[in-house]
């Protein structure tokens, strides 16, 4: 049985995978109109590779289109350019998603930046962190965004809570810091330099983990009843010979002791990603289209 304070992200992103594929269908009905997903993949890093296949497998899953590119490992950095040129262009795809990492060749923020911001349903272009930063309408990163509506779904309102946010990758650590202040959060960016890592942790209601660095955080740094996110996903030795397993950046066994909330892994944050994903094409699609959009 899943312990009460377990958040669970799989059946989290199944409810809004079908709720998306609801609003899919009714603005297939309403304005013909199929939102378009591009993903471009570079090399052949395994990872990578299965990551792709699922987000292909489940953008067709919620009714919406989906175009795979594969490109070479040793591709030049100006014909990413120029296929990110055509799909800019091409009027069926409202979402552009490079998979990262890139291959040292490539500057990875060049790419990002040449795609349209309007189809950038990563919002990596540095014009979708500004908006998300200043409190416009953006496209915001699929993690942090999953992340923030598992915290609304558990706990409400967050006005007032502290939250502290382990990491600051542009990718998860600063958009989720934008999101939860603006969802009035008093925010605490917490890296590798911070001192006394363990009691700042300590004073957060809401604890989010994205440093990447296995099991890091410590039962004994959670407030008791605070709500944890764990977005770290670490391949470590199993316990037989030559198995591996995946774990946190949260002790997780000592956490849910502790924990009002928290999300294991796998099974938290990780499906929530692509659910995001899809949401956010829908979004794109609506915004590019001039339909009103659904509210998800
Ligand atoms: N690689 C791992 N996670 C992600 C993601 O969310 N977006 C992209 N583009 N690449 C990734």
């Amino acid at each position: 049985m899943t312990e009460p304070n377990i958040i669970d992200g799989k059946a989290f992103a199944a409810r809004l995978r079908a709720r998306i594929a609801e609003c899919v269908a009714a603005l297939q009905q309403s304005h013909g109109l199929t939102p378009g997903l591009a993903v471009i993949l570079v090399g052949e890093d395994p990872a990578s590779n299965v990551y792709v296949r699922n987000k292909a497998k489940q953008t067709v899953a919620c009714g919406m289109r989906s175009v795979e590119h594969r490109l070479p490992h040793d591709v030049l950095q100006a014909d990413l350019l120029s296929l990110i040129a055509e799909l800019n262009a091409d009027g069926a795809v409202h979402g552009i998603l490079v998979q990262l990492p890139l291959p040292g060749q490539i500057d990875e923020q060049a790419v990002m930046d040449a795609i349209d911001p309007q189809k950038d349903v990563d919002g990596f272009h540095v014009i979708n962190a500004g908006r998300l930063a200043v409190g416009a309408a953006a496209l915001v990163p699929c993690t942090p965004l999953g992340c923030l509506m598992m915290l609304r779904d558990r706990l409400g309102d967050l006005s007032g809570l502290a939250a502290v946010i382990v990491g600051r990758s542009n990718i998860v650590g600063k958009p989720m810091a934008a999101l939860l202040l603006a969802a009035n959060c008093t925010v605490t960016m917490a890296h590798s330099r911070t001192r006394d890592l363990p009691g700042v942790c300590r004073r957060a209601d809401i604890l989010v983990a994205a440093v990447g660095r296995s099991e890091m955080i410590r039962g004994d740094w959670i407030k008791p009843g605070a709500a944890v996110i764990d977005v770290g996903i670490n391949r470590v030795p199993g316990t037989e010979p030559g198995k591996t397993r995946l774990v946190g950046d949260v002790a997780f066994e000592e956490a849910v002791q502790v924990a009002g909330a928290i999300t294991p892994v796998p099974g938290g944050v990780g499906p929530m990603t692509i659910a995001v994903l899809l949401r956010n094409t829908l979004i794109a699609a609506c915004r590019q289209a001039g339909v009103a959009e659904p509210d998800l």
